[in-house]
């Protein structure tokens, strides 16, 4: 496909629901952390789906289902390719990265996780990063070991090694932090974990959007991610998984489409990936993924991921005049968002009075209720960028933060 000029205009064109007013005011979208908007081309694609093509899948002999099939077994395709996965049978489709992370909590566990193993993950992660494998450890006695971090929100490599020669079973750890914005040095995070034969997990939520994924390059053992936050339906998601892991690793859930043989006595199991979606998959918004992979692709993404870069900056540079700023996360390598708090103003009441405005952020403890816990605060303002933002947006942001803080003050 051809590349498209990076013209902002274009490209908002492409997202209607940006062009509304709220409480009489422009909206100003700065939750894409949550959820990113969906462009014309994704919601057409489901459309469409439902409109022409809608049936079950790997079950018909008649023409809708095989055709149905085909687009979904493609999407597979163009979502291995997209992160250069050796094969389509790498990628799983699930939910989302929680439903994939509690998908590798459970089955990598079963296969690897005994009395009193340990697990590490890192002081920033989401809660569907740290429960899942919490719960698992509880019911097997072990222990969930925690990477520290410091106080601009960058992973101390030196504990890291500390933990690894504990032996741990399995490391997880976020590849871009959904509240501090570190983007975390992950290669050599998974070379430092191999060199233990330690299999390592990363939770790409905040990074599939923004940044070019290679997990090959990266030799990530698995590496999940949620459609809704690039661009794509909510509902779909993935898991990427070596096959020899996803192979070894035991099914998750049970029903229809992941046997092979079933009998009153005994079960077997199909083949990956298969063996892992088990009942009727969100055929729809498997095809809406795929069109949004297609968009992204569609782009310089070193364009993207500039143009983003220099929105983080203007952001940071505007912020940081107003008093009282406090920035949650500096690290040096940060992408998509900024996190901060005013000194005295409760985030929620800042948070508030800008929605009034036309500005949606998103306040509090953002599902990583350790990391305000660290930081000893009850939660920050986040506002979090896609493709899509500008400039001008990032100014009626910065003024309506310093107006709702003068007036809390
Ligand atoms: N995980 C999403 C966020 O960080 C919902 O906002």
């Amino acid at each position: 496909m051809a590349l498209n000029q990076f013209n902002i205009n274009d490209i908002r064109a492409q997202f209607p629901v940006l062009d509304q007013q709220v409480y009489g005011k422009p909206l100003v979208y700065f939750d894409n952390a949550a959820t990113t908007q969906k462009p014309l081309c994704v919601i057409e694609r489901e459309r469409d789906y439902y409109l022409h093509e809608n049936c079950n899948i790997h079950r018909g002999v008649h023409y809708l289902s095989q055709m149905a099939t085909e687009a979904y077994e493609n999407a597979r395709k163009t979502v291995a390719q997209f992160i250069n996965a050796r094969q389509p049978q790498e990628i799983v489709f699930t939910r989302g990265t929680t439903e994939s992370l509690n998908l590798l909590a459970t089955s990598l566990g079963q296969l690897l996780v005994g009395e009193g193993d340990k697990v590490v993950v890192s002081a920033m992660e989401h809660h569907s990063n740290m429960v899942p494998w919490q719960q698992m450890l509880m019911h097997s006695k072990g222990q969930l070991l925690v990477i520290r971090m410091d106080k601009n929100g960058v992973l101390d490599l030196n504990h890291y090694e500390e933990l690894l020669k504990q032996r741990p079973k399995i490391v997880s750890i976020a590849h871009i932090s959904n509240t501090l914005g570190t983007v975390n040095p992950i290669k050599e995070m998974i070379s430092m974990a191999h060199k233990y034969d330690i299999p390592v997990v990363i939770d790409g939520a905040q990074s599939m959007a923004h940044q070019v994924i290679d997990v090959q390059d990266l030799d990530c053992d698995f590496y999940v991610f949620s459609g809704h936050k690039m661009y794509a339906p909510m509902g779909i998601g993935g898991l990427y998984g070596k096959m020899e892991w996803l192979e070894k690793m035991p099914p998750y859930q049970f029903g229809g489409e992941m046997v092979d043989t079933v009998s009153f006595e005994k079960t077997t199991f199909n083949k990956v990936p298969f063996k892992f979606e088990a009942g009727t998959p969100n055929v729809g918004a498997a095809l809406g993924l795929e069109t949004a992979v297609k968009f992204i692709q569609s782009f310089d993404r070193q364009e993207v991921e500039a143009y983003e870069d220099e929105l983080l900056r203007y952001a940071t540079e505007q912020l940081a005049n107003i008093e009282g700023m406090r920035f949650i996360g500096q690290a040096p390598k940060r992408n998509g968002l900024i996190s901060f708090v005013i000194d005295g103003i409760h985030p929620y009441d800042l948070g508030t009075i800008i929605d009034k405005m036309g500005v949606a952020v998103r306040t509090g403890h953002h599902c990583a209720e350790p990391v305000m816990t660290f930081f000893g605060i009850p939660g920050t303002v986040r506002a979090s960028f896609a493709m899509y933002n500008t400039k001008e947006e990032i100014d009626i942001f910065v003024k309506a933060v310093d107006k709702a803080a003068n007036m809390l003050k």
